[in-house]
């Protein structure tokens, strides 16, 4: 797998985060395909939509959900609410041309159902991570927290984004104690739009520092 082949998950220590803002990053970033298996919350369209109108993203590039649900609570309990229940066996990954991008719901101990949690879904799709974690107070108790799950159960994280103002000193704390590489400090974006992330991805050498990552993945397995 090199990045024109590349399938990542993007996770983040929490909800809210910026998983969809860094999601479209990466789609546009490496050319790919976007998939949001599981959306609890469908009044304002949903992440798909949020990314479609982002990048005006072509049908062809996107992955219609698995599940949609209206309420926006955890997976488990919005499928309740509709009566329905998430069934594993149904959130294989789609086959693409090109790299993909998949988007999680919530962080990693978030519930799909009452008996299978997000992270278990991650041992089972087997992809990298990129890991979406926030740059201000809080953030080095949630993604240390965040990168220790994620390697008791051997998944491999490429790299955190790190999403917010400009904090002095967490990118390298998460850096060193994380044993972790920090793949892009996203600033907060005043005009939110597909130029805006273009500019970062280039200005930071996201790609770049992504090709080394996976290639570091690799030579793990
Ligand atoms: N770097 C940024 N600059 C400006 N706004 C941002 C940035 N990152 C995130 N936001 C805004 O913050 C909010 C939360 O971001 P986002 O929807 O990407 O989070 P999420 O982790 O995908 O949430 P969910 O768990 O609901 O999927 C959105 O309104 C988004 O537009
Ligand atoms: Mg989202």
């Amino acid at each position: 797998m090199n990045t024109s082949s590349a399938q990542v998950v993007i996770c983040g220590t929490d909800t809210d985060v910026g998983k969809t803002i860094v999601s479209a990053l990466f789609v546009q970033g490496l050319g790919a395909t976007y998939w949001k298996p599981v959306q609890s919350g469908t009044e304002n369209g949903g992440d798909r939509q949020r990314v479609i109108d982002l990048l005006q993203l072509p049908k062809e590039k996107w992955r219609k959900e698995a599940y949609a649900f209206s309420a926006a609570v955890s997976p488990h309990w919005a499928a309740e609410q509709d009566g329905q229940c998430i069934d594993p066996d149904q959130l294989k990954l789609p086959t693409v041309d090109g790299p993909l991008v998949v988007e999680t719901a919530g962080g990693l101990m978030v519930p799909l159902t009452r008996n299978w949690i997000q992270i278990q879904q991650l041992e089972r799709w087997r992809l990298p991570v990129v890991l979406v974690a926030r740059s201000g107070l809080g953030t080095l108790n949630h993604t240390l927290l965040s990168l220790e799950a994620l390697r008791r159960r051997t998944i491999h994280c490429l790299g955190l984004v790190i999403n917010g103002p400009h904090h002095p000193d967490n990118a390298l704390t998460l850096k060193q104690l994380g044993d972790v590489a920090v793949l892009c400090e996203l600033p907060p974006l005043e005009h939110l739009n597909a130029a805006a992330l273009a500019t970062q991805w280039h200005v930071q050498n996201v790609k770049a520092k992504v090709e080394t990552e996976i290639i570091r993945f690799q030579a793990s397995r």
